[in-house]
């Protein structure tokens, strides 16, 4: 079985953030996103993996998954360009997946609990496609499966105004070549994309599609919250780590982890779940608090930061206490206390958002 992580779409929901990069690449807990979807393919025995690649800055994602070696994994780039729909995406990997059943993974998607048991049931053979689902507390936001009682599918209908289920499509989608001449039966939708969901409808002509409930969360993390959230579901499994330099008096608490080259100063308390990168600076006087992550090269003096993710290369020092933020690399947050005229200084770029 092949495996292809759709690393396109425009990321218009997460600007500024993917002003400087595909959203696929944001990291929760520290690790871009696309990673945890690779490692996902990789851990389910699927090696061969196609990458679509969008017209938003690709070269990062080749930056950072070369050819896959690094991964042990084998990377063959698509061009997609312009984000006209996941089918579409889809449709764009046909050469490369030739007779090979293979698995879709939204780069954007996170999941707990692997694929491995979608792959195996899905190599049993005897269905056209293989559907994953997740209850959700807002089904008009995704593609929604109605089922019977024996589990078949009644109707598969993306973003519904009036869901007939709570049961979301998950970005996972076990998938044939019998899905090619569906896509290119399809015309676009009312938000002008190539949908998979209505792909996968119609291959319900061809043959019968399976749909099952996933193990463990699933995250889409196209929205600052869903991040925010995702983050806070992968630090419920930290590990302690502490590879960097405390000064006597920091205390650490509960699941820490601190990279290579960071310090932590004097008077500092980090409440775990919290992970550090390389690096960083934190403290003196400062306060990291549960479900946190702070990227690579950050520093932190004296000031409050809990439930965020800042991205790495920030410098933050404003003695104010930070939460629920998503703070991007290289942004300065610093304080106008002492400053003449009174009030607060902005330098900041497009689609940023403040709540002061
Ligand atoms: O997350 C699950 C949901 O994903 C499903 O329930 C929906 O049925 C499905 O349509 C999709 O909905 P979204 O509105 O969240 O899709 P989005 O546009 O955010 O794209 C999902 C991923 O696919 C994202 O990583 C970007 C990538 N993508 C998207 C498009 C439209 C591409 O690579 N190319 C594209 O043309």
């Amino acid at each position: 079985m092949k495996g292809l992580i759709l690393a396109g779409g425009s990321g218009t929901r997460l600007r500024p953030l993917t002003h400087t990069g595909p959203k696929q690449l944001i990291p929760i807990a520290n690790k871009p996103n696309i990673l945890y979807c690779l490692e996902d393919l990789r851990e389910a025995g699927i090696v061969d993996i196609g990458v679509i690649l969008g017209n938003n800055m690709p070269e990062r994602v080749r930056d950072l998954l070369g050819d896959g070696s690094a991964f042990s994994v084998r990377i063959t780039y698509i061009v997609q360009g312009e984000p006209k729909g996941i089918a579409h995406a889809v449709g764009c990997a046909e050469a490369f997946m030739a007779d090979d059943p293979f698995v879709v993974y939204l780069g954007d998607n996170i999941l707990k609990g692997g694929i491995r048991y979608m792959v195996e049931e899905f190599a049993q053979g005897g269905h056209e496609a293989l559907v994953a689902l997740c209850p959700v507390e807002n089904p008009e936001k995704f593609g929604i499966v109605e089922l019977d009682d024996r589990g078949e599918i009644i109707s598969l209908v993306e973003k519904p105004k009036q869901p007939k289920s709570d049961l979301a499509m998950i970005g996972i989608y076990f998938l044939r070549k019998s899905i090619f001449p569906v896509i290119r039966s399809l015309k676009p939708s009312w938000r002008n994309e190539l949908e998979i969901t209505d792909a996968i409808d119609r291959l319900r002509n061809v043959g019968k599609v399976k749909a099952r409930l996933v193990r463990g969360w699933w995250k889409d993390t196209g929205k600052p919250e869903d991040i925010l959230m995702a983050n806070h579901l992968v630090l419920e499994t930290l590990e302690r780590k502490n590879e960097g330099t405390l000064d006597k008096d920091v205390r650490l608490i509960g699941r820490v982890s601190i990279g290579r080259g960071t310090t932590v100063k004097r008077g500092t308390v980090i409440r775990g779940p919290v992970i550090v990168g390389e690096n960083c600076l934190i403290g003196p006087d400062t306060y990291v608090g549960p479900y946190t992550s702070i990227g690579d090269g950050t520093t932190i003096i004296n000031g409050e930061i809990e439930s965020s993710i800042v991205i790495g290369g920030a410098y933050i020092d404003c003695g104010k206490k930070i939460v629920d933020s998503l703070i991007g690399a290289g942004c300065r947050i610093t304080s106008s206390e002492n400053a003449l005229p009174k009030g607060c200084r902005f330098v900041i770029g497009e689609n940023s958002q403040l709540i002061i």
